[in-house]
């Protein structure tokens, strides 16, 4: 497929030109792997008409994450969100819980959704997770916990925030949605705090079209864990605690099972995509591509760029409204931040105060399109694409200022 490079200024759709696309690029359209192998799981468990309720797949699904993790129990959940909810009650959380707003809402609304009032922390703007030197001035006699984000797929500080709560008598927990296959000091992620929930959504590189799932090396937590996910049944006829239906379904899990096959394949081509974006987008005034340990595994999911306005004098949002127009359907992943979203605007309208650096974070960030649906060309072309832009900012500007 021939793409036309943007020449002058009046070629960017934007301003009228044919987009450089016909079809958008998502930012996480999903991976699929071998349909044959998926479609005779799926026949098999017509067969069988076993559909749900701890079923063979599932537990085949869960001993092979397990053992992909080096994790002693993994247990699988119908989606991330539940799967936190789930995780938060098996470990008692209550009153409040330290957690970063530059995060995807679901980590907060597991805690809410439960009265379990979310502390906002400020993240490190190095590392873009959670700040270890912030978490420890907002304990309070009401604190129960830290929820970290492995944001991007990069490990917390695991270990400052571990001396925090065993010092502070805490519970860890790690929403670990973005970082399923990557390590932490040859440690893969899974491990880590009292329990890591990892999630399978559609848009996530591995999926189990929705999924999750929580892992933990403590055997009673996943005893608890497993009755909560199954509405509190110890037995066929006994129910021993207040429990939800968090269960995940047959089909999930052959898709899981399915995409784990081909789970080195999705990343190698994400790698190679994040190494076309390294070699296209270096040197460009103000652009600055996340980047990610080489002597640690990496799902390497996710595209991102941080945008300093200062230097390339195109903001964030430009960016965004060029390339979107040319059918690149880039994002501002966690825009505005979780505090501005509602209700946690309402319920803690100061909350921003202490969180300049995620409010500047906020402002910058941008995803860009990976995975096994974007060939090497097209993410050339978008490289060029952002080059030209940056390169032409000042016009960019000028005429956009005239239109409005
Ligand atoms: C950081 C984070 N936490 C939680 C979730 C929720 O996952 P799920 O859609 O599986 O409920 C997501 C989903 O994108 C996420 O990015």
């Amino acid at each position: 497929m021939a793409f036309t490079m943007k020449t002058e200024i009046r070629d960017l759709a934007l301003f009228r030109g044919k987009p450089l696309f016909n079809q958008p690029h998502h930012v996480g359209r999903p991976n699929i792997g071998s349909r044959e192998h998926l479609l005779a799981r799926i026949n098999d468990l017509l067969d069988r008409r076993w559909l749900t309720n701890d079923g063979p797949y599932v537990r085949e699904l869960e001993a092979g994450l397990s053992a992909f993790l080096g994790v002693k129990h993994c247990i699988a959940i119908c989606n991330a969100t539940v799967a936190l909810e789930i995780a938060a009650r098996a470990l008692e959380l209550h009153g409040e819980v330290i957690v970063p707003s530059f995060t995807f809402v679901a980590t907060a609304h597991a805690l809410q959704w439960q009265e379990i009032t979310p502390i906002f922390c400020d993240i490190d703007p190095l590392t873009h997770n959670i700040d270890p030197q912030k978490v420890e001035n907002l304990i309070t006699p009401r604190t129960s916990g830290i929820l970290g984000v492995h944001v991007w797929g990069r490990a917390c500080d695991v270990e400052s925030l571990q001396s925090i709560a065993n010092r502070r008598n805490l519970r860890l927990l790690f929403d670990a949605a973005h970082a399923f296959a990557c390590s932490h000091q040859g440690k893969m992620i899974g491990s880590f705090g009292d329990a890591e929930v990892f999630s399978f959504h559609a848009t996530k590189f591995f999926n189990t079209f929705e999924g999750g799932a929580v892992t933990t090396n403590n055997n009673a937590l996943a005893q608890k864990l497993r009755e909560m996910r199954n509405f509190g049944f110890a037995g066929l006829d006994t129910v021993i605690k207040l429990g939800i239906n968090g269960k995940m379904s047959e089909i999930s899990a052959a898709m899981g099972l399915t995409s784990l096959e081909s789970l080195d394949e999705f990343i190698a081509v994400n790698y190679r995509n994040y190494q076309v974006y390294q070699q296209g987008l270096k040197n460009i005034p103000g652009i600055f591509l996340v980047e990610f340990d080489e002597n640690e595994k990496c799902n390497y999911q996710y595209v991102v760029i941080e945008v300093d306005e200062g230097i390339s004098r195109l903001s964030r949002d430009v960016l965004i409204k060029i390339l979107q127009a040319e059918n690149v359907l880039a994002r501002r992943y966690f825009y505005p931040g979780v505090h501005q979203m509602e209700p946690y605007h309402s319920y803690y309208p100061n909350a921003g105060l202490l969180l300049p650096e995620t409010g500047k974070l906020t402002r910058k960030v941008l995803q860009l399109p990976t995975g096994t649906a974007i060939g090497e060309d097209e993410i050339r072309y978008i490289c060029q694409l952002i080059v030209f832009s940056v390169e032409n900012a000042s016009h960019i500007l000028e005429k956009l200022g005239n239109r409005e």
